[in-house]
């Protein structure tokens, strides 16, 4: 393997099969032994929701017991927690939301329920706090004031950011966008969405985005893209990679096992940045949040988590051969993705370029881009 560095949310190793049709198809697996066997397949660091690992009616004493049994696996095996979440979505107690709840209770019992996963996320050395709104939104678009309900989100986004800064954690706040599943629609749906809300902040500094492969897909966009734009914008705080076949439901597939080649663009973006070097490439843990298809026993579980990784590393390297050939660099030069001029020179004003002469529009209209052997040539690299 490469030096690249994975880690895996707890839950997707420990997803039993459960979905809206049938009950489980595997038995439960414990959290620290989530943690063993993916040290072994030579991952790096696991991330975890408070309700992975305890029961949301633990005790004290319970709960504790379960963050002792991880950390002694972390210990073990030099795998560290790079990122934490809360589960506000699976108890009734929030089947209308956590912070965009209409009822008050809930949503400080929801924003306390954050909070002590913020400290515990600390303890353990966790930079990264994700949140998912799964069940922020609604079915039927009059059952929350569309205002408030906004406001109410900002609020709590903003309060957890707060929280952070005001306990000096080395923590910063990753937004995961979802359009729909389980709400019919759910708010801050897309990367954009979600970019548009956190300017609004006071604290939106240290708030950024998880976007996940499939959940841009099951809206029919282009992952990538959206990638692109919040690394543009400085806010790819962290990353969910899986894979999905288009708009239908939320697929959670290995990463690379639905839309292959979007796949390779994203390891592309993510490992070279863009061609001419106005994108970086990433930092940060390539972390999976995917589900072992519930056909699948025990062993296709690891399988699975390994398919992963294996599909990245090929990925990768790939994209290392694609951005080295000659070939691809003249294509890129030709059809002008070399070239980071701005339309405007600097300083220049208005009065000279409006007085400029338009060029000649039917030569510009005839240049031949080479769109297509480019992509010829991705396509080459990817499965030649
Ligand atoms: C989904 C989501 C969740 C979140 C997770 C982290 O598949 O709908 O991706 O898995 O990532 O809850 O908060
Ligand atoms: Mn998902
Ligand atoms: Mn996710």
């Amino acid at each position: 393997m490469s030096d690249i560095k994975y880690s895996f949310g707890l839950w997707t190793v420990q997803w039993q099969g459960v979905d809206p049709f049938g009950e489980a198809t595997r038995p439960h697996l414990a959290a620290a032994d989530a943690i063993r066997k993916l040290a072994e397949l030579g991952a790096s660091a696991y991330t975890f929701h408070d309700n992975d690992v305890w029961p949301i009616t633990a005790t004290e004493a319970e709960r504790q017991a379960a963050i002792d049994s991880i950390k002694a696996a972390g210990e073990e095996t030099g795998m560290v927690c790079e990122m934490v979440t809360t589960n506000t979505f699976s108890h009734p107690v929030f089947k209308a939301g956590a912070f965009t709840s209409n009822d008050r209770n809930v949503r400080r019992y929801g924003l306390r329920k954050i909070l002590k996963q913020v400290d515990l996320g600390a303890e353990l050395g966790a930079t990264t706090f994700v949140m998912w709104g799964g069940r922020e939104g609604m079915e039927y678009s009059n059952s929350k004031d569309l205002g408030t309900a906004h406001a109410r989100y900002a609020e709590g986004i903003d309060t957890v950011a707060a929280y952070i800064k005001s306990k000096g954690y080395n923590m910063r706040v990753a937004l995961e966008p979802k359009p729909n599943e389980p709400r019919g629609d759910i708010f801050l749906p897309t990367i954009g969405h979600a970019i548009a809300l956190i300017n609004t902040l006071d604290n939106g500094d240290i708030v950024g985005l998880n976007p996940e492969t499939g959940h841009e897909q099951m809206a029919g966009l282009n992952y990538t893209h959206g990638l692109a734009l919040a690394m543009y914008c400085d806010k790819l705080f962290h990353i969910d990679l899986n894979g999905q076949n288009g708009p239908r439901y939320d697929q959670d597939l290995v990463h690379g096992h639905g839309n292959l080649l979007d796949s390779f663009f994203t390891v592309d973006l993510l490992e070279n940045g863009s061609p001419n070097g106005t994108i970086k490439p990433y930092v940060g843990y390539r972390h999976f949040d995917y589900k072992p298809s519930r056909t699948e026993w025990t062993d296709g579980i690891w399988e699975s988590a390994r398919a992963n990784m294996d599909t990245y590393e090929l990925l990768a390297a790939k994209s290392k051969a694609y951005r080295a050939d000659a070939a691809v660099q003249a294509a890129f030069d030709k059809a002008g993705l070399l070239d980071s001029s701005t339309t405007l020179a600097e300083g220049e004003s208005f009065e000279s370029f409006m007085a400029e002469a338009d060029p000649n529009i039917e030569e510009l209209g005839q240049r031949h881009e080479g769109l297509v052997w480019l992509q010829q040539l991705a396509v080459k690299h990817l499965i030649g």
